[in-house]
């Protein structure tokens, strides 16, 4: 049974898609043992009390710097013998140290079809920018921001009315779809990493 730790800054609807794909049996052979946000008010924390998931919280201004902050929580993955971390809306960039304690075993989501929008305004920008497709991407997290191989991607067109708002609410129900379906391929060990490349076997991409 593998262990999954999710870590969330936010409202974690991810971390609920997540949690439902379990459930459910989508994804079988894994549990997230331990939730984490830096921020005490996240709504994720509720609705991992909700299912009863262990949570906690490391405060940004506890630690002198981002190096003590992810040492820490280094430690306390690693204390608890966690195989996967999701990085659910969690809005820190990892250290070097992080990446190198869970090598190709962290991941990330992010609204926006990489390596075009990284970073925290990836949906206003695509907007912004005029792009006729944007969509979500699930990749690795190495040393940069939002550069780490890509493990699946998801398309969908921008509308002549869309707002953020109306744009990131159909970006985030393809993330719920999107997020569970990598994690279950992790799972069963349906990915193979090759320098930036994720191979993936031809029926997992429905391609086949
Ligand atoms: C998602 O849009 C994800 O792409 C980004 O942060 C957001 C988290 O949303 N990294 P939620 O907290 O899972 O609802």
């Amino acid at each position: 049974m593998y262990k999954i730790a999710v870590l969330a800054s936010g409202n974690g609807s991810n971390l609920e898609a997540i949690l439902e794909a379990i459930e459910s049996g989508r994804i079988q052979n894994a549990r997230v043992t331990i939730v984490i946000s830096d921020q005490e008010k996240a709504y994720a924390l509720t609705r991992a009390q909700k299912h009863r998931i262990p949570s906690a919280v490391f405060r940004k201004a506890e630690y002198p710097s981002r190096e003590s902050y992810d040492r820490a929580l280094i430690n306390y993955l690693q204390a608890k013998q966690i195989d996967l971390v999701v990085l659910a809306g969690f809005m820190r960039l990892v250290t070097p140290d992080f990446v190198a304690a869970f090598p190709n075993r962290i991941m990330n989501i992010h609204p926006s079809l990489l390596p075009a929008f990284p970073g925290r305004r990836g949906v206003a920008d695509a907007l912004a920018y005029g792009v006729k497709v944007t969509g979500c991407t699930v990749h690795f997290v190495d040393e940069g921001m939002d550069t780490g191989p890509i493990i699946l991607q998801k398309a969908l067109a921008v509308r002549e009315d869309d707002t953020v708002a109306s744009l990131q609410e159909r970006i985030h129900r393809l993330e719920h779809v999107l997020y569970p379906k990598a994690i279950d391929l992790w799972v069963r060990g349906k990915i193979k990493i090759e320098g930036r490349r994720c191979y993936l076997e031809p029926e997992e991409t429905g391609l086949a």
